[in-house]
């Protein structure tokens, strides 16, 4: 039995690392960058090498294909190889990676019956325009091109001159568009980019839930002033607000296990030493793995933003960046893999999902299971994330007992 081979995996790993590796520390391949594109390239190379067909789509979705012996629906795993600001090699390219192996082990074996697809697709990290799951969501309908006119990048870059300025056609994202029924299963091999795998010793999980995001752009407008001669009970503050705003956040979110909301991003006007901010433009992801509770707690945020302003003399003013429900995958699915790691003697824990994935948006159109392995001390989205090879391999072998199930048979 052809299985995983951990050596190549952490070759490919390597050869990844050399592209977009930020000198600051980490990796910054943002979607719609050359860095993004050279990964995707290197990706499709890889599978030149081991006879697949490859592609890339006109909003940058990059694809092998493994003939199947007969006409059926393909089996599909993939992630994505762009990365956050200074993020991680792992995040999205170790799915990637896996799904590389996955096809060298079912080409050099004489394939399936069903054919077998790979995909790295574009932009699944909101990091540069807010919005994450680009690719994932124009290839499945839910975004469109006038969607990437409308995403803006901190440089107020639109998605649209972005991809058009690697080569990209997003005036035919249609192309790009699925049809579902092309697709029998879609598996994503994940980091886990948290910290229960470690906790609970264990190196394989099957997801059962993918969390929801909401992610807002606050604005708080006050009044710049001079920080001398401004007394105290004269100012309106901007930062003051904002900085109230952050700690009741922090203080809203602990009321719910599975409830999580991050400020991550802030930028303040004038930003000067001696004055008073005026102006302060914050980011907000509020996420759960229960949809009410994550809609419940986006708007408590938003009546204390209005709360704090309205006693602070400050105007809020909030745009909504993306926001998406959480998805429970297939239990079919769950139930295949879970058959698969048993007949690999592989022990695993059914989780949820904190991070949300491409995986979330094939899962509303075709059965789909994601396979999550550890990161190292749960670390993501940062310069120290680590995932190793063999936790890697682990699961390409998982995945290939499960597709193989499901090729001769098993319900999905
Ligand atoms: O931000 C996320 O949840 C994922 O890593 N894109
Ligand atoms: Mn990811
Ligand atoms: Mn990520």
């Amino acid at each position: 039995m052809t299985r995983a081979d951990t050596e190549r995996i952490r070759g490919h790993l390597d050869e990844l690392s050399v592209i977009g590796s930020d000198p600051r520390g980490g990796f910054s391949r943002l979607v719609y960058t050359e860095r993004e594109r050279a990964a995707h390239s290197l990706f499709r190379r890889w599978l030149d090498g081991y006879g697949l067909t490859t592609s890339t789509d006109a909003v940058g979705n990059s694809f092998g294909d493994l003939a199947g012996s007969e006409d059926l629906p393909v089996l599909m795993s993939g992630s994505h190889l762009d990365t956050v600001y200074q993020g991680g090699n792992f995040d999205g390219a170790a799915g990637v990676v896996a799904a590389v192996e996955i096809a060298r082990i079912l080409a050099e074996t004489g394939g399936m019956r069903h054919p077998l697809r790979v995909a790295a697709f574009a932009g699944e990290e909101g990091a540069r325009f807010g919005a994450p799951c680009i690719g994932s969501r124009l290839m499945t309908g839910a975004f469109t091109e006038h969607t990437l006119k409308q995403l803006k990048d901190r440089d107020s870059v639109s998605a649209w001159d972005a991809a058009k300025s690697v080569g990209l056609q997003p005036e035919q994202s249609a192309s790009a568009r699925w049809d579902p029924a092309d697709v029998s299963c879609f598996v994503e091999i994940h980091i886990e980019q948290g910290r229960v795998l470690e906790a609970r010793n264990h190196t394989l999980g099957v997801v059962h839930t993918i969390g929801g995001s909401t992610r807002v752009e606050l604005t708080f407008e006050g009044r710049a002033d001079h920080s001398g001669a401004t007394p105290m009970w004269l100012r309106r503050d901007a930062l003051v607000a904002a900085a109230e705003f952050i700690s009741s956040v922090e203080r809203r979110a602990q009321r719910h296990a599975t409830s999580v909301a991050t400020v991550g991003t802030v930028s303040v006007g004038p930003n000067s030493l001696t004055t008073v901010p005026g102006r302060v433009v914050l980011g907000l992801d509020v996420r759960d793995i229960d949809s009410e509770r994550q809609r419940e707690l986006t708007e408590t945020l938003l009546d204390d933003a209005l709360r704090i302003a309205a006693g602070r003399e400050i105007v809020i003013t909030a745009r909504q960046l993306s926001d998406q429900s959480p998805v429970v995958l297939h239990g079919t699915v769950q139930n295949v893999l879970a058959g698969a790691a048993t007949r690999q003697g592989m022990p695993f824990i059914s989780m949820p999902s904190g991070a949300s994935h491409d995986a979330a948006h094939l899962a509303k159109h075709v059965p789909t299971g994601m396979v999550f392995i550890p990161c190292r001390d749960g670390v993501s989205h940062a310069p120290e994330e680590h995932a190793e090879p063999e936790h890697i391999a682990q699961a390409v072998d998982v995945v290939v007992d499960a597709f193989r199930a499901i090729d001769e048979g098993a319900t999905v």
